[in-house]
């Protein structure tokens, strides 16, 4: 039986290293949620399950259950994120919470 793997963030720098890892051992299916913000579709690593949308929203969008699970699916900038700090809260304080309520609900 086959380990589902779920990057968030997977088309970002970090997570799409991960997957390229993640994709090497033919025992792991890999999926990535992105909502391509900072991501990019360039990034894509071939054999992983691109799944778009926020973090958030994870619930909706996931139907199934991880046996692991990554999460770098995050607002990163840094110094930008002082001018965005609304688009922070959503994305990183929503997402997170979605994100450790999804996984707490898996049984992972
Ligand atoms: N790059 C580094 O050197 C470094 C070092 C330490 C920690 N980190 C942390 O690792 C994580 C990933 O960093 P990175 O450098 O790959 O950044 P990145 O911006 O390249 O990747 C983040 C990815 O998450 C996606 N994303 C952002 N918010 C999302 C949301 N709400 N829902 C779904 N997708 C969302 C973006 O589109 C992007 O693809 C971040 O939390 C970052 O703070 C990175």
């Amino acid at each position: 039986m086959k380990k589902k793997i779920l990057v968030t963030g997977g088309a970002g720098f970090v997570g799409s290293h991960l997957c390229e890892r993640l994709v090497q051992d033919k025992n792991n299916d890999v999926y990535s949620l992105d909502n391509y913000f900072t991501g990019s579709k360039n990034n894509h690593v071939d054999n992983v399950t691109y799944i778009e949308g926020l973090t958030s929203d994870i619930a909706k969008l996931i139907n199934f259950n991880p046996d692991m699970l990554y999460h770098l699916g995050e607002y990163s900038r840094v110094e930008q994120s002082f001018d965005d700090i609304e688009k922070v809260w959503r994305y990183n304080k929503n997402g997170i919470f979605a994100v450790l309520e999804f996984v707490s609900k898996s049984g992972l």
